[in-house]
């Protein structure tokens, strides 16, 4: 059973660092925060090293006074174990839990997360930091929320080091039980391969051609269940101490971030929170706040934490964008939008000194006379305004399959096409839905799929006969599923499906290929058929053949001229599409477009281009969030009589989106949603 927040309302806040301050300078910290309706922080990330000054001796004077205060002030502590920074004492003691890179370079302390995730010595030093805090903190009325560790894996998420050799082959061990279950699974008669004894097995460290493919991918799972390891140990530590208290720790889903499965993660935490960035160079990067946020509240199942963001530009990017007129509210509300409970920022005060002193924060250098703390301030009122929208969550009848299996196998080298990425795929099929106004769910391949009408799966290179076997007999009892290229190629194992591509949806796609076709970087092939006469593809494409399918567009040129590009197959009571080349955003979107009216999906709300529309569905309400992005403005019919929560107004029949700016309207669950859940009695 999850824990939860006991903090009402959507929580507010950031990281606070106080002990890189004076004490002068904290009594006005909190003051600000209160102005600012800051209801949460999180404290103590990285003071290990003032927390345990040498092995063993323990100075919690200052985290006493800290958490004495907040508490005062009515600000809850979502309190962290420092263990994502070791002490330089702990490495002087304990040199080999460095961790050492692919390379065999054992790196240096001076950072922070040097440490090799296998380290016993880490291991029990991060326990007994953990044991002392739950110890005196169990009780204390500020913790509101334990935040275990911070970011896992984000700068040690392989180490392959000896120790970590060790702790491999011990999960190779338990996965495979024998050598000849793993040497079968890596497929170890090519080149050599073959291991006689367990102690032959290294991680995959710099070798002088291309490592096998099963070992990288077993090694991604064995690093990502390493990590899992220690929170687990961290977090059963905290639980004996306080039962009733939440933990979490912040995941990192992003566009750069791809070490853990967090499917194996979530079920793990009380509270499933996330960090956020913004890339610089993407110019719609609110699409990426949207895919993400639905990406974690599929994680958790419903609402979830936004732990990090910036009020601001970043310090770790070639070049830190800052943020435009308005953005810091509308990053932050459609983090809301899209399920989060909590927003919270990377950090409260600005650092004057060390590795981020250029990271915005909510309190920048330059003080309250400042657009950012001003924006700060309002984001608070805000979200006071929005409290009753917490708990309510999605109502998406559109799943895309996302799988960290997968993810890892595509991008392994020696793939027919280096230039595929998992996440670009996605976003590909994503962008077009979240321009229409419709909702989207993320489901394990393996995943209950009785809630859709469509399940997209682009990029599955990966598959297993479970997760495959779930995607087609969906289609089969009714659903309509798309499959895009490279999916379905290899189980498991990693090994090649045989008699034909795209292996395991083969049979409910109605199509056959024999031999891939990948497309060089800027080369594009025209496509005729159901499409516009402007249609092209790139990327890839492939020399398919209908088994069953029909043809919806075929190449008109290239090396595949007249073969089927894109088909439907009517398979069971259900369709199976088969996407076999990266359309052009606007054939996709029409694509998308004939899918969603055949399986009667219907976009939250039709909006102008550039207006994100996202719906929460609450017990008695739903809360449709509107937000321009494109800077244009707009009016939105909404029920009269609704309320819009922002400006507390009752409706007249329609909302006024002034340029930049967003709407959240109450609505009280009417007719329409009636409707649409009898129609869903017969969705498979
Ligand atoms: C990560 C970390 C924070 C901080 C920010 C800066 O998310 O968790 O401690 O370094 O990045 O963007």
């Amino acid at each position: 059973m999850k824990r939860t927040l006991s903090v009402p309302g959507i929580a507010y806040g950031g990281d606070y660092n106080p002990e890189q301050w004076p004490e002068e300078v904290w009594a006005e910290d909190v003051a600000l925060m209160r102005e600012a309706g800051v209801n949460m922080v999180s404290v103590g990330i990285f003071s290990w090293a003032l927390l345990e000054p040498a092995e063993g001796l323990f100075d919690f004077s200052r985290m006493d006074k800290i958490l004495g205060l907040l508490h005062e002030n009515g600000i809850a502590a979502d309190l962290a174990t420092p263990t994502a920074a070791p002490p330089a004492w702990f490495f002087r003691a304990h040199p080999e839990a460095l961790p050492v890179d692919r390379d065999g370079r054992t790196l240096s302390y001076g950072s922070r997360q040097t440490f090799c995730p296998s380290s016993p010595a880490y291991r029990r030093a991060a326990l007994r930091i953990t044991d002392q805090l739950a110890q005196r903190y169990a009780d204390h009325p500020a913790v509101a929320m334990w935040h275990v560790h911070n970011e896992y894996g984000c700068h040690n998420a392989a180490c392959y080091c000896d120790t970590s050799a060790e702790a491999f082959r011990g999960w190779l061990r338990a996965r495979y039980g024998n050598l000849d279950a793993l040497n079968d699974a890596w497929g170890t008669t090519f080149w050599s391969q073959w291991y006689y004894h367990w102690d032959e097995i290294l991680p995959p460290r710099a070798t002088g051609a291309v490592p096998n493919p099963t070992h990288q991918l077993d090694w991604r799972r064995f690093c990502s269940d390493e990590l899992l390891s220690l929170y687990r140990a961290e977090r059963d530590v905290l639980s004996v101490a306080a039962p009733d208290t939440p933990a979490t720790t912040n995941f990192m889903v992003n566009f750069s971030f791809e070490a853990l499965d967090y499917w194996r993660w979530a079920p793990e935490l009380d509270v499933v929170s996330n960090d956020h960035y913004l890339q610089s160079t993407d110019p719609e990067s609110h699409i990426d706040i949207a895919l993400c946020g639905d990406l974690m509240r599929s994680l958790a199942g419903g609402p979830w934490f936004l732990m990090e963001h910036s009020t601001g530009a970043v310090n770790w990017q070639p070049v830190n964008r800052a943020k435009g007129p308005g953005e810091l509210r509308r990053n932050a509300l459609a983090h809301v939008a899209h399920g989060a409970d909590g927003i919270a920022y990377f950090q409260w005060r600005a650092a004057k000194a060390g590795a981020e002193q250029w990271h915005s924060a909510m309190l920048p250098h330059a003080g309250t006379d400042s657009q950012i703390w001003r924006d700060v301030v309002r984001l608070g009122a805000d979200l006071k305004a929005l409290a009753e929208v917490r708990g309510s969550t999605g109502t998406a009848e559109v799943a895309i399959v996302w799988d960290w299996d997968a993810r890892w196998a595509l991008e392994l080298p020696s793939q027919p096409s280096g230039e595929l990425r998992y996440l670009d795929l996605v976003r590909t099929w994503y962008e077009p839905l979240w321009r229409a106004g419709v909702a989207v769910d993320f489901v394990r391949p393996d995943g209950d799929l009785s809630a859709y009408r469509l399940v997209l799966a682009p990029g599955l290179y990966l598959v297993d006969d479970a997760g495959a076997a779930n995607l087609t007999s969906y289609a089969e009892r009714g659903g309509t599923l798309a499959v895009g290229f490279h999916s379905g190629m290899v189980d498991e194992k990693c090994h090649v499906r045989l008699g034909g591509y795209p292996g395991a949806f083969r049979e409910a796609l109605g199509v056959r290929s024999d031999e891939p076709f990948p497309l060089l970087p800027g080369e594009k092939v025209g496509l005729s058929g159901e499409v516009p006469q402007e249609a092209t593809g790139t990327l890839w494409s492939e020399r398919l053949r209908l088994a069953g399918a029909e043809a919806v567009a075929s190449y008109t040129d290239g090396p595949l001229a007249g073969v089927p590009a894109v088909t439907r197959h009517a398979h069971g009571a259900g369709t199976a599409w088969y996407v076999a080349t990266l359309l052009d955003p606007d054939t996709l979107a029409g694509l998308l477009g004939r899918m969603r009216a055949e399986a009667e999906v219907e976009p939250v709300r039709s909006v102008p281009a550039g207006v994100e529309v996202v719906r929460r569905r609450g017990t008695d309400a739903d809360y449709v969030f509107l937000i321009d992005h494109a800077g244009q403005g707009a009016e939105i019919p909404v029920p009269a009589g609704a309320t819009e929560l922002l400006t507390g107004k009752e409706t007249t029949g329609s909302v006024t989106l002034a340029p930049g700016e967003i709407a959240v309207v109450r609505e009280p669950r009417g007719d329409v949603s009636a409707q649409r859940s009898d129609d869903r009695k017969d969705t498979p």
